[in-house]
């Protein structure tokens, strides 16, 4: 029989499942355009932007983030990463792309990014194929965007229309990235205060937190917490002690998953494990349990049971974090190398 989109809400419970897409498609499509810009105050434009300008942009970068999603599953992650990285420091804008110049000291030098964030080389590469298709017409902190709704598509979740129009910032700020990025060792407020500061709900924080059912952390963040933490179950923090030793030092870039169960899923299986104490981070299991205040403990529940109430969430959120403070009409520029002022 046929589903309306309503019935995307009322999909069967069901822990450990990819986003059921086809069901709910229509009604994440909805939800995206009916949210369109809701934070920032400049507006962003449809998903149609580039169709007279460079009606191969969007094509051109889901092949190239398909093609490096399938060579490394967790360059999804890095790429849906970058684009919140981005966001959360002066706005949508690809400041976190600029490299340190004699007047300014960039963003990858900063605390939650030096040594941790990647995927530069594959935007450099969209970057360089639209550049010889359309010169100056699609902008890195654009390509950002539709990069990370591609990489969150390519590994099973949910897909979205992402408003389009950004321009590029002409400087970054280290300082900002260390003041604005929530840490791995964030408390529940200290979470709901770093997302309400951007204009972000606690269920926009929540739901956004489901990213974390991909990718990997480095050991050095999650010492304290496998180490340290009550609120951990006992065989989980046994395994990660196993590869992340107790010193720092030569252990501290191993890598574990965000998500022990299903780590290259984009499932809410995310939601499950901190129903278990098996959050890697202590800001993960912030989010549930009486470490955490229980604040949001019924979210996190819900998403647990419900793939399709959090799918739809996700998108929508991922929709208003793409909208924080966005450049439009003639103010920053078009980039013509992502990593670089013009
Ligand atoms: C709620 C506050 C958040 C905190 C405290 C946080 C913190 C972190 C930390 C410490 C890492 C591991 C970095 C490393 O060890 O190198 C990480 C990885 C990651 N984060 Fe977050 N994060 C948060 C929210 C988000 C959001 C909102 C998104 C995206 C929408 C996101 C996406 C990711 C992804 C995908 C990875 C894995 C990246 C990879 O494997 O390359 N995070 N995060």
């Amino acid at each position: 029989m046929p589903m309306t989109p309503l019935e995307c809400d009322m999909a069967p419970a069901a822990s450990r499942q990819s986003w059921p897409l086809p069901r709910c498609g229509l009604l994440v499509l909805a939800l995206a355009l009916a949210t369109t810009a809701a934070v920032g105050s400049a507006q962003l434009s449809s998903e149609s932007y580039y169709d007279a300008s460079c009606p191969a942009a969007l094509l051109t970068i889901r092949t190239a983030v398909s093609t490096a999603v399938l060579l490394e599953p967790r360059m999804g992650a890095s790429l849906l990463r970058l684009h919140f990285h981005d966001c959360f420091v002066q706005g949508c804008d690809a400041s976190v792309l600029l490299d340190d110049t004699a007047s300014f000291t960039g963003e990858k030098g900063a605390g939650p990014n030096a040594g941790s964030l990647r995927g530069f080389d594959v935007i450099d590469n969209i970057k360089m194929l639209l550049e010889l298709l359309c010169p100056q017409t699609v902008s890195c902190a654009d390509i950002l965007a539709v990069a990370a709704r591609d990489s969150v598509a390519q590994l099973g979740g949910p897909s979205w229309a992402v408003p389009l129009g950004r321009r590029d910032a002409t400087t970054a700020s280290a300082s900002l990235a260390n003041s604005d990025l929530p840490g791995p060792t964030s408390s529940l407020n200290g979470l709901l205060n770093a997302f309400s500061n951007k204009g972000l709900s606690s269920t926009d924080m929540v739901a956004l937190s489901g990213a974390h059912t991909v990718g990997r952390a480095q050991c050095k963040n999650c010492r304290a917490r496998i180490y340290n933490d009550t609120d951990i179950d006992a065989s989980f923090a046994a395994s990660l002690r196993a590869s992340c030793p107790a010193q720092a030092g030569a252990g501290d870039g191993a890598l574990e998953p965000l998500d022990g169960s299903t780590p290259d899923a984009f499932d809410n299986a995310y939601f499950g494990n901190l129903l278990s104490q098996r959050g890697l981070l202590h800001s993960d299991q912030a989010l549930f349990g009486g470490g955490g205040g229980g604040a949001t403990d019924g979210l996190v529940s819900a998403y647990a049971s419900n793939a399709g109430q959090w799918g739809a969430d996700f998108a929508a959120a991922m929709v208003k974090m793409g909208s924080i403070s966005p450049l439009t009409g003639t103010d920053g520029e078009i980039r013509v190398n992502c990593r670089r002022v013009n």
